[in-house]
């Protein structure tokens, strides 16, 4: 990799005694659930940087901008007017003044957030936008990169994982269970297609930090995977004081 190519380290300006719980993996892991119920536990905040992502490629799309031009999604990225509000608990995405929480699900975002996230100069646009989430008492970041590049001393490091037919088994469930059309076999391609493209990029690619703790929640419910995450934290000294 060359030196440019080189992800960021996290920045120290951020408040460093705010602890971060990192939760990264593919689509599918059940990472966002995860996130979002270790979050509640603690009474921490949450970051779905994926959601980030989704909205830049979202508003790419809107703006006509071709999903590899560098340059532009870059300005775009430095000046991307989201809000994340909090609607009784539930993440409220604002993209240019419009509700998109439900319009940024869709496949066809998700294969464009993975194309856009592939930009070295993207994501370094994106970066002091995810540092600002660290707020007291803590945060839960989940994403492909929050234990490797943006919250490097994060207190603890999760990756989570699951094999593409299981990952993909949830998917298609969850758009059958909601009324939806879908073909399996089209959405594992999918799968398999977004998983190389994470993985394989140059910059901020998809792996566990070397300081992660793997789970591979394949054959495991979410309660159990939560579980495991929460006996984890409790290890961790500067987590103890929110088990109380
Ligand atoms: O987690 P998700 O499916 O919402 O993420 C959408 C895409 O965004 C994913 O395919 C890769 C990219 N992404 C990333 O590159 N880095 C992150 N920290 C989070 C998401």
């Amino acid at each position: 990799m060359s030196a440019d190519l080189e992800p960021k380290q996290a920045n120290y300006s951020q408040p460093m005694t705010v602890p971060v719980i990192t939760i990264d993996g593919p689509s599918g892991s059940g990472k966002g659930t995860i996130a979002h119920r270790v979050a509640l536990k603690l009474g921490f905040h949450v970051l779905d940087s994926g959601a980030l992502y989704r909205l830049l490629a979202l508003a790419a799309q809107r703006h006509g901008f071709s999903l590899d031009n560098e340059d532009a999604l870059e300005v775009l990225a430095a000046h991307l007017d989201v809000q994340f509000q909090d609607n009784h608990g539930e993440a409220m995405l604002i993209l240019e003044g419009q509700d998109v929480t439900h319009e940024i699900r869709t496949e066809e975002v998700g294969a464009a957030a993975s194309k856009v996230a592939a930009l070295p100069r993207v994501r370094e646009a994106l970066l002091q936008r995810q540092h600002a989430f660290r707020e007291s008492p803590g945060l839960v970041a989940d994403g492909r990169d929050m234990g490797t590049v943006v919250f490097t001393d994060a207190c603890l490091k999760v990756f989570l994982t699951a094999s593409a037919e299981a990952r993909a088994e949830r998917r298609y469930k969850q758009l059958k269970d909601k009324g939806f059309s879908a073909d399996l076999e089209i959405i594992l391609a999918d799968i398999r297609a977004r998983d190389l493209r994470d993985s394989q990029r140059a910059v901020a690619p998809l792996k566990p930090a070397t300081d992660a703790i793997v789970l591979d929640s394949t054959a495991l419910g979410i309660e159990a995977v939560l579980a495991a995450v929460l006996q984890e934290a409790k290890k961790q000294s500067s987590l103890q004081q929110f088990f109380a």
